[in-house]
């Protein structure tokens, strides 16, 4: 009774509205937020009563942008681009895909996360409006998903809860001092480590040019004692006899 109520609701109002939110994905993963993009949960099995071609995209406002969000404003225009977001844009629309890719079954193994704001190389370029670039703060920042079919809004997620990204520190709260003493610890250390190595590298110098030397020397000298001994006595002992006769 509830679903068929849902539907007439909704075809009343031209626009489904799904009971469901956008969610940070669990902390299974770690890092799940950042100080410019954060995780979310796919929307699967979410949109169900819409085409299969039906285009699901993430709106990502300011809590203002969210308030004053108009769903028929299309997705790359001024209004809804990434690189105006959030001055003279309040939400920006991105990570389109075809519901297709969020099925209800999900595979052993298969990535069921959005990561927002991953993609850098379109943040600064004015001709990719549905660039998921790096968020531009801390925020507050709310979505939600909208699917389109042939770009007029079919169906909708509700708005998520405020999401607040983690302050980077910022590079004059930590101390001079500290920092500097840091690099001359550094610098001395380096210092030192050459040195050794100098150090270590002339005392196995020393160590195997003077073995060679000193073992090569030793070995030579005995061998031709050995020899002159042997040849003397024999010289000696041969010598004798004749000299007898
Ligand atoms: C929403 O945007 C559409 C298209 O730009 C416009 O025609 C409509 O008047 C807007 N609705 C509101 C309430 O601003
Ligand atoms: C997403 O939308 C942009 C702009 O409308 C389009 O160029 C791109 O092909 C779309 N990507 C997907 C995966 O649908």
């Amino acid at each position: 009774m509830l679903p068929l109520l849902l539907l007439l609701l909704a075809t009343a109002h031209g626009l489904e509205e799904t009971r469901s939110v956008p969610i940070l994905a669990s902390s299974s993963l770690g890092g799940l937020t950042t100080a410019s993009t954060f995780v979310l949960e796919q929307p699967r099995c979410v949109f169900t009563n819409v085409q299969e071609d039906t285009v699901i995209w993430l709106v990502v406002a300011t809590v203002e942008g969210m308030h004053t969000f108009n769903n028929s404003v299309a997705p790359g225009t001024p209004e809804r681009a990434f690189q105006r977001f959030p001055t003279t844009a309040s939400a920006y629309m991105t990570l389109n895909t075809t519901l297709l890719n969020y099925p209800c079954t999900t595979a052993p193994g298969a990535i069921t996360v959005l990561r927002v704001g991953s993609e850098t190389s379109c943040a600064k370029n004015p001709m990719r409006p549905t660039c998921n670039g790096p968020l531009p703060g801390p925020g507050p920042y709310q979505v939600k998903f909208l699917a389109l079919a042939d770009s007029k809004p079919v169906s909708e997620t509700g708005w998520s809860e405020p999401i607040t990204l983690r302050t980077a520190q910022p590079p004059s709260s930590i101390p001079t001092m500290g920092s500097g003493r840091s690099a001359g610890m550094i610098a001395l250390t380096s210092i030192l480590s050459i040195l050794f190595a100098i150090l270590l590298a002339g005392l196995v110098a020393m160590l195997v040019f003077g073995g060679l030397d000193a073992c090569g020397g030793s070995s030579t000298l005995s061998k031709a004692e050995a020899v002159t001994v042997r040849r003397y006595n024999t010289h000696h002992v041969y010598d004798q006899p004749a000299a007898r006769l």
